[in-house]
């Protein structure tokens, strides 16, 4: 597991946006995973600002997202579908045919994320997996306690994925208490895996997947079983590492004989 620490938010989202841009240019038909959630966000504006600026194309890419509320109409605002087009997918050169988003809106979930499998392995598996994290460990919506080798299914959220996701919705808006997400066996499939998390409120779960045990109760843990991850942090997430000095330490090293 590489532990890159950086200085604040935008050092650690113009690198993996740098990660990113990487990974397209290495393989032009790159297959990526993608997340939705505040973490992401200057990612995606600094992957906007390459396609303007650099001509970084995303014609030939293809990407498949993390998970979707169920229960909202389609369009919605709300919608995972409709943050990937406003905060990406509508500022780049991709062809939305291919974007992949579990979305599931008649009540076939079972056969409907049996297909979201089959369309990844179809196209040859997910290149580079992007993910945020929960304040309570999860990835996608794999939620505490969920099987550390769960496929794409329907998941419930718990009540404090709710209470920090409430703030997209307006008061008497109707918000969703379950979602499809891929499952913890689909994340790992993916060849390597970058996750960010930014801010204080992100330390304690950081530390825990990052040298906690592996435990489906902190459902990150599992990215320690995975050979090509790389955990970007601002210093704030980072601030509860206990080897904080020795990923610093390690990082130098790593670019100084690795690049
Ligand atoms: C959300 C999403 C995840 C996201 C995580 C962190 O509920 N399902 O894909 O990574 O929780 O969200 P944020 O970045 O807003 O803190």
């Amino acid at each position: 597991m590489r532990v890159v620490i950086l200085k604040n938010e935008d050092e650690a989202s113009n690198f993996t946006a740098e990660f990113i841009e990487k990974s397209i240019i290495e393989k032009e038909n790159a297959v990526l995973g993608l997340a939705t959630g505040s973490s992401v966000l200057l990612t995606y504006n600094a992957l906007i600002k390459k396609h303007q600026s650099d001509s970084l194309s995303f014609k030939n890419v293809t990407t498949f997202n993390l998970d979707e509320y169920v229960g909202l109409k389609q369009g919605h605002e709300q919608s995972y579908r409709s943050y990937m087009n406003n905060k990406l997918f509508n500022h780049i050169d991709i062809d939305k045919k291919n974007t992949f988003i579990p979305e599931c809106f008649d009540k076939d979930y079972e056969l409907c994320c049996e297909n979201y499998e089959s369309k990844i392995k179809s196209i040859g598996g997910v290149d580079l997996q992007l993910l945020g994290l929960g304040t309570n460990g999860h990835i996608g919506f794999n939620e505490p306690t969920s099987s550390l080798s769960s496929r794409t299914r329907v998941k419930t959220l718990t009540e404090n994925t709710i209470a920090n996701n409430a703030r997209f919705f307006n008061d008497n808006d109707f918000q969703p208490s379950i979602a499809v997400t891929m499952g913890i066996g689909t994340i790992m499939d993916a060849n390597n895996i970058i996750l960010i998390g930014l801010g204080k409120h992100k330390s304690k779960a950081v530390a825990d997947l990052v040298e906690g045990p592996i435990s489906s109760f902190y459902p990150g843990s599992v990215l320690q079983n995975h050979q090509n991850v790389v955990i970007v942090l601002d210093n704030l997430a980072a601030s509860d590492l206990k080897l904080y000095d020795y990923y610093i330490h390690t990082e130098k090293m790593y670019l100084k004989f690795m690049c």
